[in-house]
């Protein structure tokens, strides 16, 4: 198929870009470079042996957009499909950005989705998030699971997209929609070539782990001890982005059999704690991570992991890696690229 890859140059873009590639589809990667690294697709043409199509484009650009369409018709054929993982993604900095947020995310999904389809392009896959189930009702997490309240600006946009495209799904049948909700993505490419380049002091746990292991941070905070888990601290359904990645190609079979609208959960379906992570890093590296328990951070929950039973039946998607292998890999790319794709 023709790819259309909005942010496919962010960290989980560029690991799907790899597997689309490498099951012989075409990629078109448009990215705004806001989140970025352009040295990006150097590596990923070392690692797949294809240099990638490349547009700085932003999607909120509807010309731009367009001009993308169109170089891709001109070439012999407009896209068959975009996977759409452009978007803003801080939680912390959504609450103090609210407008940036719902502009950059729901104003340019809208351009997107309006110039697709004005291409004739009515087949998406989006990135969505397990932060659509706010606080669970039911653990492990079905797909069935009622929508949560979002306590923060970011996770109401994936909210409203969703709901913004199962409606134009219902109101143009044409449309393929998988909306694939992602628990909470780690880890890096085996070859430690690509991975997460955070800007400043991460706010997620293992980017925060591996600058601590590589010195760059002196100790990490544990939010807090006395959650209604085993050890009281969040446990979270983390699942390596490789394995992610290729739920994406799998979802590609559900646009081919013209699923109309599908959701699904992109989880290994178990859950770990913050001290069970730090231990599998420690297992995993031999490197120590001095760590001190901190207050709750605002807007966690205790508990949230995933059945993944619903992609297994449907795509033939299980994740393969385990907790330790995340951790290895994560490590891998952190002490091979200290700054990450920086100097
Ligand atoms: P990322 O920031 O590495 O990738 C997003 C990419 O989109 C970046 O390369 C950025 O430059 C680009 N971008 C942002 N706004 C743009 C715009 N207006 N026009 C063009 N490009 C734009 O993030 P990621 O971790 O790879 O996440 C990818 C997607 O998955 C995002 O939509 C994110 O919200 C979602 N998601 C991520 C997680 C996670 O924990 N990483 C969890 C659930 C969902
Ligand atoms: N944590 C710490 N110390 C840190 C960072 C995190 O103890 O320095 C804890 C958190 O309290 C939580 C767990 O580690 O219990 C995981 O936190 P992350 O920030 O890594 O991930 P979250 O589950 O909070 O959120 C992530 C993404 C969201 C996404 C969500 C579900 O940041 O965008 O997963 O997919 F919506």
């Amino acid at each position: 198929m023709k790819i259309l890859v909005t942010g496919g140059a962010g960290f989980i873009g560029s690991h799907t870009v790899i597997k689309l590639i490498e099951s012989g589809h075409d990629v078109v990667i448009v990215d705004n470079l806001s989140n970025a690294n352009p040295k990006v697709l150097d590596r990923i043409a070392q690692l797949s042996g294809v240099k990638p199509a490349f547009a700085e484009v932003d999607i909120r650009d509807r010309e731009g957009l367009t001009k993308v369409c169109e170089q891709a018709a001109a070439d012999g054929r407009g896209f068959d499909a975009c996977i759409h993982f452009a978007g803003l993604k801080a939680v912390g900095e959504s609450v103090a950005k609210p407008w940036e947020y719902y502009e950059n995310n729901i104003g340019g999904t809208l351009t997107l989705l309006d110039v697709l389809r004005r291409h004739g392009c009515k087949n998406i896959i989006f990135s969505s998030s397990a932060t659509v189930y706010g606080d669970p009702a039911v653990i492990p997490i079905t797909e069935e699971c009622p929508k949560g309240h979002c306590t923060n600006p970011y996770g109401q946009t994936k909210s409203m997209l969703e709901e913004i495209m199962m409606d134009m799904q219902k109101a143009d049948p044409e449309w393929n929609i998988v909306l694939l909700r992602y628990f909470n993505p780690i880890g890096a490419h085996p070859s430690g070539l690509i991975g997460e380049d955070p800007n400043g002091i991460p706010n997620n746990l293992m980017p925060y782990i591996t600058q601590v292991a590589v010195g760059k941070l002196a100790e990490l905070g544990v939010f807090g001890d006395d959650y209604d888990t085993p050890d009281g601290t969040g446990v979270r359904d983390y699942i390596h982005v490789e394995d992610l990645a290729e739920g994406h190609v799998k979802a590609l079979q559900a646009i081919e059999s013209n699923c109309g609208l599908a959701v699904y959960n992109l989880g290994t379906g178990t859950g770990y704690s913050v001290l069970d992570v730090v231990k599998a890093f420690e297992k995993a590296t031999g490197v120590a991570i001095p760590y001190s328990i901190k207050p709750r951070r605002a807007g966690d929950i205790a508990a949230c992991y995933s059945d993944p039973a619903k992609a297994e039946a449907e795509l033939g998607w299980k994740a393969r890696y385990g907790i330790e292998d995340m951790c290895r890999d994560a490590w891998n790319w952190q002490s091979n690229n200290p700054d990450g794709y920086g100097e």
